[in-house]
Parts: C-alpha cells; structure tokens; sequence
C-alpha cells in the first residue's frame, strides 16, 4: 500500500467514525485520541516515514501534516459545535436521587448569645447598646473612675500594660468616661465587651473575659430604681422565681455601692457546692455614680444623678448553662459549642 493509498484509508475511517450525528464531547475526544493522540493511526504514519527512501521523506511529511491538520480542524469544530456531556450523555449527567453533600452549620457562641439575650433585656427599657475602646488610657480605665494611684487593681498582676499609661482594659467602666465625655445626659447605656487581666488561668479565670457594664444618668435618679432595674434583668434571664439580694460594697466609682446576689439557680437557695452552701450566687456590681466621677467628665454633680453596674457574661452564662470551667468558652472545642445550636 502506498503512503497516499495509507492516507485515504485514515480519512474514510475518520469519515466513518463522525458520521453519527449526536456525538458527545467525550465520544469525540476519543476519536481525537484514535487519530490524533500519541499512539494514534497519524502518529502511526509519521512513524513509517523512517522506513522510505531519504528522498521521499519530505513529500511524505508534508502530506502527513495536511492530513494531521486536515483532522485537527474537524475535531476542533465538532468539539465546538457538540452538547455539554451533562445535558447530552447520560452517563455523566447529574444523579438528583444521590442524597446533598454534608455542609456543616456553625452556631452561635454561648457568650455570643448571653450578649444577645442581655441586650435585648436592657433594650426594651430604653437602654442603647454602646462600645468603647478595649486598648485605652491610664485615665480613663483607671483615674477618672477614682481609681486613685495607689490602688491594688492597678497593681501590675493584674493589668496588661501596653506602655507606660495605656493598659488593656481590665473593665467596660472605662466607657463610663468616653460616653459621658461624648454625650450630655440624660443618658441610658448598656456596654458590652472584652476585658482583660494579667490572672492564672484556671477554672475560673481567663486573662480575657467579657463584661457588660450599665450607665443610667438623669436628674433625680434614686437607688430604688436601679434596685427595681435590676430586679427586672435578672428575672428576665435567670426565670421569675430567682430572689435576687443587695449586700452594700464598695467600688471606688459608685456611692453608695452594693453587689447583688442572685438565689442558687442549682439548689434553689437551699445549699450547695456551687453556692459553697451559702444558698446565694453573687452576679453583679452597681451603685450610685460617685459625684467625683460626673466632675470629671464636667457634669454638674449637684443637678445630675446616676447609677451605674457591671456583670460578668462568661459568669451569667455558666450559671445559666451549668458551665463548670471557664476555659471552654475560649478554646472553640465543637463539641461544646455545638450544644449551643
Ligand atoms: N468594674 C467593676 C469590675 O470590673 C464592676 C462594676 C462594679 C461596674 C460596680 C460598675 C459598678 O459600673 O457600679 O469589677
């Protein structure tokens, strides 16, 4: 057979193997492997050129070349002009009787949530949420909260210094100051955020925890109505049936100052090892703000009157869950934040 007797043979079979209408991108890939690919009936032939005479070699390849080119062309246009194999083969459409790939859903963190919740408590009397800076100065974390030089919580234990006078915040108190620095009263705030303090890591402490910190300014304002205040907050989030107590205290920003204790949410105040037998849950501080304080942000202490309070969320939502250690709201294990869904 000679070489162009060769090259017909090629071009009827290739004839024959595109004449099916209908064919897909697969069928026709194929038919460019049979013909066109490394091993294919072309390659075949460029093959044998070594078997003619030197002086019809270059005939010959350049007849091989029209042909390889001849092919390559048709291929490239039924590539174009056939169907996506999805719509077309069947082999390779999509199976709508296999069952969905598995895509996990997140949730929201517990500590996400208990802010949630003690926004929207706050927020249906009035309170707007608000946030301040978590990186500030000695100033407002410390002294204009009457937090004078000498005081332990600014005992370098405890505070995380960025510089000499600026310290991560050991408390949202700090946003007292900005806001009334910012606003006139009357005022009605809520502050949820980060905190942060240079403590052993343990069951109960983390060196970052969040707080939420309260500021209610106006005129005459009594200690009776933040009692009755947070009377209303805690029954909303513990239940109706918590008896809540006030025990006077003392923090250097409020006057008078008091801690509320919440009765055992586990024993119902009868005693146990959570409540170390005492029967009650210490939850909060509060008080009145000090007229020192309304001084320094340049209100008139003697037309303005306020109270203010702070609360531990990691505490609130380990009280409410029944959370015993502190360190897993921080270390994102799934399979406790999965019991949150
Ligand atoms: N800042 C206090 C703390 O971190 C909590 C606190 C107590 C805030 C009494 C207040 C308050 O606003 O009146 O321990």
């Amino acid at each position: 057979m000679t070489l162009q007797d060769k090259i017909n043979n090629i071009k009827s079979q290739f004839a024959d193997a595109v004449k099916r209408l209908s064919l897909t991108k697969k069928e026709v890939s194929d038919i460019k492997n049979q013909f066109l690919g490394r091993k294919g009936s072309v390659a075949e032939l460029f093959n044998e050129m070594k078997n003619l005479p030197p002086e019809d070699r270059s005939h010959a390849g350049k007849e091989l070349n029209i042909l390889k080119s001849e092919l390559s062309t048709e291929i490239d246009n039924l590539l174009h002009s056939t169907a996506d194999d999805s719509t077309s083969s069947p082999e390779s459409s999509i199976d709508p009787t296999l069952p969905g790939d598995f895509i996990p859903v997140g949730s929201i963190h517990p500590i996400e949530k208990t802010i949630q919740e003690i926004k929207n408590i706050f927020g249906a009397i009035g309170f707007n949420s608000v946030y301040g800076p978590e990186i500030d100065d000695d100033y407002h974390n410390f002294e204009a909260l009457n937090i004078p030089h000498h005081h332990p919580a600014r005992d370098m234990q405890d505070t995380f210094y960025v510089a000499d006078d600026v310290v991560l915040r050991t408390h949202t108190s700090n946003t007292q100051i900005h806001v009334m620095e910012e606003q006139q009263p009357p005022l009605r705030v809520i502050v949820p955020g980060r905190v942060y303090r240079n403590e052993a890591i343990s069951v109960r402490s983390y060196c970052l925890f969040h707080q939420i910190e309260g500021l209610y300014v106006s005129q005459k304002v009594t200690f009776a109505e933040m009692k009755g205040t947070l009377e209303y907050f805690v029954k909303s989030f513990f239940g109706q049936n918590v008896k809540t107590r006030f025990r006077p205290s003392y923090f250097p920003f409020t006057e008078p100052s008091a801690e509320v204790d919440v009765s055992c949410i586990f024993c119902k105040g009868s005693g146990c090892k959570t409540c170390k037998q005492t029967g009650w849950l210490e939850i909060l501080g509060c008080g009145m703000v000090d007229p020192d304080v309304f001084l320094k942000v340049g209100y008139d202490p003697e037309k303005w009157s306020g109270y203010a309070f702070g609360l531990g969320i990691e505490r609130m939502t380990m009280l409410k869950y029944g959370i015993d250690d502190i360190r897993l709201f921080f270390n994102g294990d799934v399979r406790f934040l999965r019991q949150f869904r």
